[in-house]
C-alpha cells in the first residue's frame, strides 16, 4: 500500500499525472516552467489580479515585464502565518516604482470580488493558502 501511495504521489507530480488525477486533461491546460511565464498567454495591455500577495515578490516579477497595463494585488494581511502589516508595508515598498500600474487592495478575497466586473480580467493568479486547497476550491469557484 505504501508503495502504491508513493507511486501515485510521484505520478501526481508530473504534468500528465496532475491532469489525469484532477480530471482537467484536455481542458486547455497550459504548463509553464517559470510562473511569470503565464504572461506569455496574456494580451499586451492586459489586466490581472494576484490573489495573495504577501511581500510582493511575485507582483514585482509580473510588473517588471512590459505586458500588463494594470495589476491588482489582494491580500488581507491579517497576521496569520506572518502575513501582517509589516509585510504589507514591504509589499508597498517592493511595488512602489510601478505605482502607475499597480493597486494593492488590503482586503479579503471575498471583499475584493465585487470590485471586478465579470469578464474584466485577462488573468487571475490564485496564491492564497495551498494547505486549505484555496478554501476547498471556493476561491477558484468564486473568481472563475
Ligand atoms: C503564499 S502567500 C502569497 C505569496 C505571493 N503570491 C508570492 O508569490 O510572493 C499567501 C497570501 O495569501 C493571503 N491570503 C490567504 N487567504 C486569504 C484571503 N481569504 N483573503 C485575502 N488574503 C488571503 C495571506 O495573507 C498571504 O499573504
Amino acid at each position: 500500500m505504501l508503495v502504491i501511495g508513493r507511486m501515485k504521489a510521484l505520478f501526481a507530480r508530473t504534468s500528465y499525472g496532475y491532469e489525469v488525477l484532477h480530471k482537467v486533461r484536455g481542458r486547455n491546460t497550459v504548463w509553464v516552467k517559470r510562473r511569470a511565464d503565464v504572461l506569455n498567454f496574456v494580451r499586451p495591455g492586459g489586466v490581472g489580479v494576484e490573489l495573495g500577495v504577501a511581500a510582493g515578490d511575485f507582483s514585482r516579477q509580473l510588473l517588471s515585464r512590459p505586458v500588463l497595463s494594470k495589476l491588482y494585488g489582494v491580500d488581507r494581511y491579517f497576521g496569520d502565518r506572518g502575513h501582517d502589516d509589516g509585510e504589507y508595508a514591504k509589499a508597498q515598498r517592493q511595488t512602489a516604482e510601478f505605482a502607475d500600474r499597480y493597486s494593492l487592495l488590503k482586503q479579503t478575497f471575498d471583499e475584493a470580488l465585487p470590485t471586478f466586473a465579470d469578464e474584466s480580467l485577462d488573468f487571475i493568479y490564485i496564491d492564497g493558502y495551498a494547505h486549505t486547497g484555496q478554501e476547498g476550491g471556493e476561491t477558484t469557484r468564486q473568481w472563475a
